[in-house]
């Protein structure tokens, strides 16, 4: 296991790095590794992205392909980011999701989700509270995704994970667990990777 110095180290260095390049966010380097090593953006035009502020991630899409349609949401407010579509709403709400689909058009190629809830300090309730809110990212992205679409969701590896993992096993073809290198070995955070949804009642697939 990696020690603590190192892992410090290893932070550091994304910290400077980040504030080098002009990222919001020091996990701006956790999406570039997912999207260079799983070719998340292969086949991508319209990204919705939940949970986006400050608004790293939203900054690497735009860098890696200026014609993505980007629209992010997140409940605090977003210095904007050019040629992306903000909307500031909390995605548990359905008058979010309502507004997501009308400013979507309805079909979404890719879903980021790097939610966290507002920190408790007591772990339980934190994990709970973030295992709803990617619960809630699945809802919206079952509703949304075109056939070959792909959901990516950081989730917190502790009471529900499990479950959750065996109930997306169902309900996507693929499904597996990513953990970029600039993400802390010793966090408990991990992200899902889950492509291609199952129509569930139907053996039709629409684009
Ligand atoms: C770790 S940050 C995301 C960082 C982002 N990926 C970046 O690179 O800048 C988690 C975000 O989740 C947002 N969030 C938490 N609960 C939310 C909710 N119910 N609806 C929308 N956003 C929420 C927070 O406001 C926060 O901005």
């Amino acid at each position: 296991m990696m020690g603590r110095t190192q892992e410090e180290r290893k932070r550091e260095h994304y910290y400077r790095a980040a504030k080098k390049h002009g990222y919001r966010s020091r996990s701006a380097y956790k999406l570039r590794q997912v999207i260079a090593k799983h070719k998340l953006l292969t086949g991508v035009n319209v990204v919705l992205e939940l949970c986006c502020c400050p608004g790293g991630w939203t900054q690497v899409l735009r860098e890696l392909d200026s014609s993505l349609s980007v629209v992010a949401v997140d409940i605090e407010s977003m210095i904007p980011i050019e040629g992306v579509t903000f909307l500031q709403g909390d995605i548990t709400e359905p008058k979010t999701i309502e507004t997501i689909k009308t400013l979507t058009g309805g079909r979404v190629d890719l879903v980021l989700s790097d939610c966290s809830p507002k920190v408790s300090g007591a772990w339980d309730i934190d994990v709970a509270r973030q295992l709803f809110l990617v619960e809630k990212t699945f809802e919206i992205a079952s509703e949304l995704l075109s056939v070959k679409g792909k959901v990516l969701a950081k989730v917190f590896q502790g009471r529900g994970f499990q479950e959750l993992m065996e109930t997306l096993r169902t309900r996507f073809r693929f499904v597996k667990l990513v953990k970029p290198e600039a993400s802390r070995r010793t966090s408990a955070e991990i992200y899902i990777l889950a492509e291609s949804p199952v129509r569930l009642g139907s053996n039709k697939e629409t684009s």
